[in-house]
């Protein structure tokens, strides 16, 4: 685990405390807001203004969760093709939901699937 991770880990336990917001147990929640508990809208965006394209916004998810490749298959799988908010976008999904393969493929592949290929 990278040590921006821990030490975000280590924020999101004091907003948890300080506040009635319960961490990661709360299903509705979208990752956005999960993730501005640990530091605000400039933990993805610069400024807190939304890149054209996307890539500072995956630069910075890298940066705490580590690659593509670094992560498990069905992750390596997409390294170079996808960037993490094509699966997970933040504002769009909550905290626990399983992106979907269908959405992109056809031919009923699952992610414990792929894992356990
Ligand atoms: C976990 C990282 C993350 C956090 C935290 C985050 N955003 Fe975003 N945001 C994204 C990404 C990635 C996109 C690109 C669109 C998408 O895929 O959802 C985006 C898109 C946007 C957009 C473009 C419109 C849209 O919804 O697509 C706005 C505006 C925006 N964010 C504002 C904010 C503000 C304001 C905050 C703080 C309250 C915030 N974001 C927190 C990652 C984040
Ligand atoms: C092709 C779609 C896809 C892309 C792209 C993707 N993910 Fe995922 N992610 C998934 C799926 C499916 C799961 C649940 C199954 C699994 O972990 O394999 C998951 C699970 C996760 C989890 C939760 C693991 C857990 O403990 O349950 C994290 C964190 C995560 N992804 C982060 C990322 C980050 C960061 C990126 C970009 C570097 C990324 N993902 C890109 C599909 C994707
Ligand atoms: C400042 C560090 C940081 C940044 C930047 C960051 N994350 Fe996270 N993220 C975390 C921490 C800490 C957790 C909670 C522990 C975990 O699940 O790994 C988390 C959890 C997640 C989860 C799992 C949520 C669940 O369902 O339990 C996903 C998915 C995720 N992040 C995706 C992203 C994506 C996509 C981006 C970029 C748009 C991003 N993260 C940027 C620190 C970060
Ligand atoms: C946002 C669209 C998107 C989603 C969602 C998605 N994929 Fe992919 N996937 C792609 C793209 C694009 C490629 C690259 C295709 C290529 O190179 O021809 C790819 C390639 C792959 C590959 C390697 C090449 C192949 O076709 O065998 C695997 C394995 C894979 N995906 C599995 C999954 C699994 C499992 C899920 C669900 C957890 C998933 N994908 C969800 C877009 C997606």
């Amino acid at each position: 685990m990278s040590n921006k991770l821990l030490t975000a880990l280590f924020a999101a336990g004091f907003a948890l405390l300080s506040s009635t917001a319960s961490f990661a147990a709360d299903e509705k929640q979208n990752l956005a807001d999960f993730h501005v508990e640990m530091g605000g809208c400039e933990n993805c965006h610069a400024d807190g203004e939304p890149s054209a394209d996307g890539a500072y916004e995956f630069e910075q998810c890298q940066s705490c969760h580590g690659a593509l490749s670094e992560m498990d298959k069905v992750h390596q799988s997409h390294d170079g093709k996808l960037m993490c908010a094509d699966c997970h976008a933040p504002h769009d999904t909550n905290v626990g939901d399983r992106p979907e393969c269908s959405s992109c493929h056809d031919d009923g592949r699952t992610a414990d699937k792929i894992n356990k290929q």
